[in-house]
């Protein structure tokens, strides 16, 4: 990884400036401690993130960890219950991950989850064997007996499953409750051990009554109390700030992005003026979003702001550049600088707002000390040599968790979904060629057009981003009975979860040509418009 990033949609920051070592990577996070939770340990199942939001959206809370953290590390956070992930081993090969048979001596109930269900079952001497065909995609499941997990549920349901070994006995003990088309046994329980298994993926959306059965789990077996919401944590969140900070002084570099907006005005709520957000505006933003920001903060929720009109500063450094990665190493260069100086004169102050969320310190290991599941570019972003602590107040959340705190303080409607952008702005979506003011603006135009119409249509939340693109490149055309010698504008509107990957999106034909033409007769300099329909992989988001 050749960079790092401030936040989500924060100034990029490279790892030639930035120090490799982040400050409080392996913290836990900050369990609220009123709430009833579970934990959920990742064998290296694709959903395992998933299965973490779900058992949130139960409204239980639930941490993610690394299956190697050990039993002393699970029975720390006190569980209500442990939920076993799916993975990608067979339990039979080498090097496939353990069960540490302590985790199901810890007086909870435990959920094997595909992966996590055979474990169980090779660990207590069920049968599991590689099956002559393996079992990927739309299942059917028949529930033979409901036990607790499927009761009420009907007894013939799709489910979604990815597995080739499979459970073909239960243990001593156990009561298989279902089968599917390929699986003798698609679920296990025993009430005595208050242990379960599932074959299946109760986490996606191709299994109709997967939250059903993880509700059953949560709630008649954990007896959690289903409480948890994110908007719940605001005042617990307030009073650790408080606890933190003391009466010190605190800084945030606000990006208008929603991780870092989230951050500061919880920051702000609990601390108010001992908090002074710095707004860098490298000239590179969308259209009037460095005014919003002004407006939103400084105007409407009274922080103390220092927005800093950097553009010349920014433009000067990427004079005669081209190269994406160059402009990338100075805009996050130069933010570093103008931040520093920003922060400096707030005087002495001693903490740091960062905007980390709960997926990057997933990815960065867990939030346990354990080493690295991925490396990822989130976490950290300024170089810890600023000497800041760091207070961050959304290192428990996800992203759908962030917006549902950002509605719940009052932060805009139009914050709360902001699509990302990134760090360096529009210098990277002037392709092939150096950021200049003139393109810039004609860039940040042809984008205004484009935000507006998909706005009007009623697509902007549909759409993960939205953008255009100004290659450095000129077309002929004719307009007016004269030749003309224009700029092509690109569109740029994908879907996707993760930004991991994407799909372009289909955008109506109609639309197409409404913002096709709007661009032709609003900007002069365009005389073409053209639709990027490449999904992710092969091709990146970006441009650059
Ligand atoms: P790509 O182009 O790699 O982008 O498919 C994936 C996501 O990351 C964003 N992106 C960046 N964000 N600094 C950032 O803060 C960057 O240098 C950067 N490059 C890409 C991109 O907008 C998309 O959401």
């Amino acid at each position: 990884m050749s960079e790092r990033h401030l936040g989500e949609d924060h100034s990029v920051v490279t790892a030639d400036v930035a120090a490799t070592e982040f400050a409080d990577e392996s913290a836990p996070i900050d369990v609220p401690h009123d709430v009833d939770g579970v934990v959920v340990l990742d064998y290296g199942g694709q959903y395992s993130q998933l299965i973490a939001r779900r058992v949130r959206e139960c409204g239980v809370f639930s941490e993610l960890l690394p299956h190697h953290v050990g039993v002393e590390e699970v029975a720390r956070r006190k569980p209500r219950g442990l939920i076993l992930s799916g993975g990608p081993a067979s339990v039979y090969s080498q090097d496939a991950p353990k069960l540490e048979a302590a985790l199901l001596e810890l007086g909870i109930p435990v959920l094997g989850i595909c992966y996590g269900m055979q474990l169980v079952a090779h660990e207590l001497g069920g049968r599991v064997e590689s099956a002559e065909v393996g079992e990927y995609g739309r299942s059917q499941l028949t529930v033979h007996e409901p036990g607790v997990l499927f009761a009420g549920l009907p007894a013939e349901q799709p489910c979604w499953m990815s597995h080739r070994d499979t459970v073909f006995e239960p243990p001593t003990g156990f009561t298989a409750l279902a089968s599917s088309t390929q699986s003798p046994v698609a679920a296990f329980e025993s009430r005595e051990r208050d242990i379960y298994g599932i074959q299946f993926h109760p986490e996606v959306v191709h299994t109709p009554y997967g939250q059903d059965v993880l509700t059953h789990f949560l709630r008649d077996v954990c007896g959690c109390a289903m409480t948890w919401s994110a908007a719940s944590i605001v005042e617990e969140q307030i009073a650790r700030i408080r606890a933190q900070v003391g009466d010190g002084k605190v800084v945030c570099g606000l990006s208008g992005g929603v991780d870092s907006s989230v951050a500061a005005l919880l920051v702000h709520r609990a601390i108010g003026d001992q908090l002074t957000c710095v707004f860098v505006d490298h000239g590179m933003m969308r259209k009037n979003e460095g005014a919003q920001v002004v407006e939103t903060f400084r105007d409407y929720f009274k922080v103390p702001l220092v927005a800093v009109d950097a553009e010349d500063r920014f433009l000067e450094r990427l004079r005669g550049v081209s190269e994406p990665e160059q402009k990338r190493k100075i805009i996050g260069a130069e933010f570093i600088r103008v931040f520093e100086e920003e922060a400096a004169k707030v005087g002495d102050a001693k903490f740091l707002v960062q905007g980390t969320l709960y997926s990057d310190v997933i990815e960065s290991g867990g939030g346990t000390g354990a080493s690295t599941i991925k490396s990822h570019h989130n976490v950290g972003g300024l170089p810890d040599d600023l000497k800041f602590e760091l207070v961050e107040p959304l290192r428990a959340l996800f992203k759908d968790e962030v917006r549902a705190v950002g509605t719940e303080i009052g932060l805009p409607e139009r914050m709360v979904w902001r699509q990302p952008f990134p760090g360096p702005g529009l210098a990277i979506r002037i392709v092939g060629g150096e950021a200049t003011k003139e393109r810039l603006d004609l860039l940040r135009d042809a984008d205004h057009i484009l935000q507006d119409e998909i706005r009007n249509a009623g697509l902007y939340r549909d759409l993960w981003q939205s953008f255009c693109v100004l290659p450095d490149v000129r077309t002929v055309g004719v307009q007016g009975d004269e030749r003309t010698y224009g700029y092509v504008v690109v569109i740029r509107a994908v879907t996707s979860d993760d930004a991991m990957t994407a799909d372009w999106a289909r955008l109506p034909y109609d639309l197409l040509e409404q913002i096709a033409s709007r661009m032709i007769n609003e900007l002069r300099e365009v005389n073409r418009v053209v639709l990027d329909i490449t999904s992710k992989p092969p091709g990146t988001i970006e441009w650059e």
